[in-house]
């Protein structure tokens, strides 16, 4: 199974590309993540992807596409993938097409998660993630028992620098601006499928599973 899951910043893709890629054993491509771990490593990825990421703006094409065509030639994305924050262009969702039909391969879903900007504003600026082990908390739906700290591992929590309220609006406008239009190419291709991101997390996963046994793909 081959997915690509879409939508805005606090949308939920990447809890639940969390509990997807646990359910049907797929590893979980999530280029935030990636960038990330390349930032707190302080490689050359990091250093030239942190400045964008703190504004709220895309990273450059060209240094994703790379990152996301190496991740596919490893043996473990054979059975599938979940791929989590990518495309986010035009540019990057051709470039994806180009490199899967290259291996005889195609993505079957996309999965659009449909979230207003509301929501993902208070989800995002309450967001809490555990520096240690990466669980995500929200100062008010689901805070820690001892505040700024973390029930799984102790952990120290922190917010991430891009969820502040007014680099979150600009990630917003990002999404609107060059993310938005992969909604019609993923239409024009008949994979789309679009689901509510304001459903609490169990209610969406009953959802996608819903979705993949009627597209027979679990
Ligand atoms: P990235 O890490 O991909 O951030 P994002 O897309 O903005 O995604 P988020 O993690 O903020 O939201 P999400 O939809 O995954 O929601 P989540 O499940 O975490 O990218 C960060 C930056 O990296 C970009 O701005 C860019 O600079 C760069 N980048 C990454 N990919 C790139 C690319 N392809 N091209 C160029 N640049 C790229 O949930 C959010 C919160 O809500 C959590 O606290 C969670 O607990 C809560 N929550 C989730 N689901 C629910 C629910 N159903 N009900 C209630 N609360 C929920």
């Amino acid at each position: 199974m081959r997915l690509v899951l879409l939508g805005p910043p606090g949308a939920g893709k990447g809890t639940q590309s969390v509990v997807l890629a646990n359910k049907y054993g797929l590893p979980h491509i999530s280029t935030g993540d990636i960038l990330r771990e390349a930032v707190r490593e302080g490689l050359p990825l990091g250093l030239e992807a942190k400045a964008y990421m703190d504004r709220g703006e895309l990273v450059p094409d060209k240094v994703v596409t790379g990152i996301v065509a190496e991740r596919l030639k490893k043996p473990d994305t054979r059975p599938g993938f979940i791929l989590d924050g990518f495309p986010r262009t035009l540019k990057q969702a051709e470039e994806l097409d180009k490199a899967l039909k290259a291996m005889s391969s195609g993505i079957d879903i996309v999965l659009y998660f449909a979230t207003s900007p509301e929501v993902a504003i208070e989800r995002l600026t309450g967001r809490r993630v555990c520096k240690s082990c990466g669980f995500n908390y929200h100062v008010k739906n689901m805070p820690p028992k001892k505040e700024g700290v973390c029930d799984r591992c102790g952990g120290e929590l922190f917010q991430r620098p891009d969820d502040t309220e007014a680099t979150v609006r600009n990630r917003l406008k990002v999404y609107e601006d060059q993310t938005k239009p992969l909604i019609d190419y993923y239409m024009k291709q008949g994979i789309l499928k679009r689901v509510s991101g304001d459903m609490g997390v169990d209610e969406l996963f009953k959802v996608l599973s819903k979705i993949f046994s009627d597209a027979k793909l679990s």
